[in-house]
């Protein structure tokens, strides 16, 4: 049956640096997406990757001084790479490319091939400016004040022998795709799409490089390699077996029923990819969904401005799900969102420690108090519990047709109006004070507890794509068994058994104390911020020279410190007591109450400089100055106090 099988794919990531959590977005949100489609019955591949070829990763390669494959390999299959960190996510991706594989390799030789073949890629030459320096070529646009945008160097106008593809050709057939079906959402992209790509007219795209060798060789003719998009577009489909023996899927998935995609490269997907498909007489992809951009505190994320948490850190102190969970409760799937740790802690501690995780430990715990874990059969009253039922049986619905738009925040809130509910149903009913006349009520006591633990059930079947393992433990919790798990199921109420079995576990959502965390994760960010820095600076040495005479007017002798003391209201003073071997004790006011406690410095012998005009600081003169080695350490300052040997007596003169 076509309809029950769903292919879904993440865009194959360029494993060019360690991931940040704007990159696991995408992977997190199709995840959910292939979870929620495999639990409503469907046959899902999910395809996820790496695209690995290309400059960018020949250049780190070099610099590296290893070759571009192991560079891959270090962050792809190494231990803490892409792989583990899909795992570490749990991501249920069902094939992962890489577009080094051997398969892929040779099925793009033979796909380029064929368009060759079929005329619609062609030999021309690429005209553009050349910076002979960097061996780069660049177009008018990408040059800086007409010059080279690295080096600032003069650039030349060039040709190079290249294979174009046609993509003018198709621009009409590709313009009536997006503005007359359903092929590119959000709709707002569309416009995009056709205004600033299409309209101003398609050129033919450049589909072949000669600088650099990291790439799949056009085998006809191998000083080319293939474009990288070219290369990575095309795993969609190699990746189920096209033009190649290791898998057998086409006729089963493809086409695709959905490519989700960031927004910066929806017109790679949304114009190339149709057109090339077009040209080799293939289904198009039912749909491609372009989502926003996370933004870190209103800035890009980037690993160099420190503003990046790394997914490991936060997995680590909040658990896989309740990250999960955060990315796709709270930013609509099609624009950017602003990820803030304010943001991450305040909805952990309202949605799942206040709403969720306080329904099912408020639950299970009266199950447990009232009924010791069992609750009896009980007369049910639909009448007075109406509406709780009504909105948690037709929950169902109201969640699947969001999650069908991939408006996944959507379902969420459609989920969490029914928890707030549930919640409240709990205050309406008073357990505790039902549980005070047994006898009366224990009845009515046991059919509503029966009645949180339904809306419960239901709830959990429908997050387990946000919250897979938390889901699992909130099952076992509230004894909701295999038949309870279903899809089928989170349309029906009272698929519990009347005597149902509880079993109060671990408090699945803690709360967190949000100033004394976010101060940690201020602290956690500096590190990587730090870290981010260069490990040594060293200031440059001054170009200015000093003339031989002026020099040896400097006085530098060394002196003994006999005392050491901080200097009252300032942070940065101490105050030196220093025989300079005159017999008069030499005062010196020194900044480095960072770097030294006094204790640290008395009986050291010192460096000074001894005839410099006394200056007051902080109302007390210093007689001169002391000398330190000054460097910067992952962007912070160090300071290190010149000490000489002690055998050194004190106003020794030093030349
Ligand atoms: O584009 N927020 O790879 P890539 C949300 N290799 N999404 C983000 C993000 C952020 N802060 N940062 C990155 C490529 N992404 C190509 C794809 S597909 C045939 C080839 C998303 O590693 C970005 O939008 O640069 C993109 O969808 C994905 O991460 C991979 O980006």
């Amino acid at each position: 049956m076509e309809n029950n099988r769903f292919y879904i794919t993440t865009p194959i990531y360029y494993p060019s640096s360690r991931f940040h959590i704007g990159q696991a977005y995408c992977t997190v949100a199709t995840d959910a997406m292939a979870r929620y489609k495999r639990l409503t019955g469907c046959e899902v591949m999910f395809l996820t990757g790496t695209d690995e070829h290309g400059q960018k990763i020949e250049d780190k390669a070099r610099e590296a001084g290893i070759t571009p494959q192991q560079f891959v390999d270090n962050i792809v299959i190494a231990p803490g790479g892409v792989l583990d960190l899909w795992k570490l996510m749990d991501i249920s991706y069902d094939r992962f490319i890489r577009t080094t594989d051997g398969y892929h390799v040779s099925a793009i030789q033979k796909i380029f091939k064929k368009m060759y073949e079929n005329g619609d890629i062609y030999k021309g030459s690429y005209k553009g400016k050349y910076c002979t320096p960097c061996e780069s070529f660049w177009t008018e646009s990408q040059l800086k004040d007409g010059k080279c945008p690295d080096c600032g160097r003069p650039v030349q106008d060039a040709e190079e022998e290249a294979y174009f593809f046609r993509l003018s050709k198709y621009a009409d057939r590709v313009q009536d795709l997006l503005e007359n079906t359903d092929f590119l959402e959000p709709r707002s992209r569309v416009h995009e799409m056709v205004n600033n790509f299409i309209k101003p007219g398609l050129e033919d795209l450049c589909v072949s490089r000669t600088s650099f060798t990291w790439g799949v060789p056009i085998d006809f003719d191998p000083k080319h390699v293939a474009y990288v998009w070219m290369d990575a577009l095309f795993n969609y489909m190699t990746a189920l077996g096209y033009m190649n023996d290791s898998y057998s899927d086409v006729d089963k998935f493809w086409p695709a029923d959905v490519h989700f995609v960031g927004k910066e490269i929806v017109r790679f997907h949304a114009i190339v990819w149709p057109a090339m498909l077009m040209s080799l007489g293939l289904p198009l992809p039912k749909k491609v969904y372009g989502h926003g951009w996370l933004n870190f505190n209103g800035d890009k994320m980037s690993k160099s401005k420190g503003n990046v948490v790394d997914p490991y850190v936060l997995a680590d102190r909040y658990g896989v799900d309740a990250l999960r969970f955060f990315l796709l409760r709270t930013f609509p799937f099609g624009t950017d969102g602003n990820f803030t740790n304010e943001l991450l802690i305040q909805t952990i501690n309202t949605d799942l420690a206040n709403d969720l995780g306080n329904l099912v430990s408020r639950t299970t715990a009266m199950v447990e108090k009232y009924f010791t874990g069992r609750l009896p059969q009980a007369r049910q009253d639909a009448e007075l519990d109406k509406e709780l039922i009504a909105l948690a049986s037709g929950l169902r619905g109201r969640y699947e047709a969001q999650m069908e738009k991939y408006q996944f925040q959507n379902g969420l809130e459609e989920i969490f109006k029914v928890v707030q509910r549930a919640n409240k149903y709990i205050d309406e009913n008073a357990p505790w004070a039902l549980a005070k006349d047994m006898e009366a009520n224990g009845s009515r006591l046991a059919a509503v507890l029966y009645n949180l633990l339904e809306t419960v059930r239901i709830c959990t079947v429908l997050l387990t794509p946000f919250m897979p393992g938390s889901c699992e433990k909130i099952f076992a919790q509230t004894g909701a068994g295999p038949e309870g798990r279903s899809w089928d199921s989170a349309a029906q109420w009272g698929v519990l058994p009347g005597e149902v079995q509880v079993q109060k576990g671990e408090n699945l959502f803690p709360r967190i104390d949000a100033a004394k965390e976010l101060a940690e994760l201020e602290r956690i960010m500096d590190e990587a911020r730090r870290a981010a820095q260069p490990a040594l600076e060293i200031e440059p040495q001054t170009e200015e020279k000093v003339d031989f005479d002026t020099f040896c007017k400097s006085d530098f002798r060394a002196v003994k410190v006999k005392d050491c003391q901080p200097v009252k209201k300032s942070d940065k003073l101490l105050r030196f007591t220093l025989d300079d071997g005159t017999g008069t004790d030499r005062q010196i006011l020194s900044g480095i109450a960072k770097w030294y406690k006094p204790e640290q410095l008395i009986g050291k012998t010192l460096v000074a400089i001894v005839n410099l005009p006394p200056r007051k600081m902080m109302g007390q003169e210093s007689q001169g100055m002391l000398i330190s080695a000054v460097h910067t350490e992952r962007g912070e300052e160090c300071l290190n106090l010149l000490m000489v040997d002690d055998k050194i007596p004190a106003g020794a003169k030093l030349c």
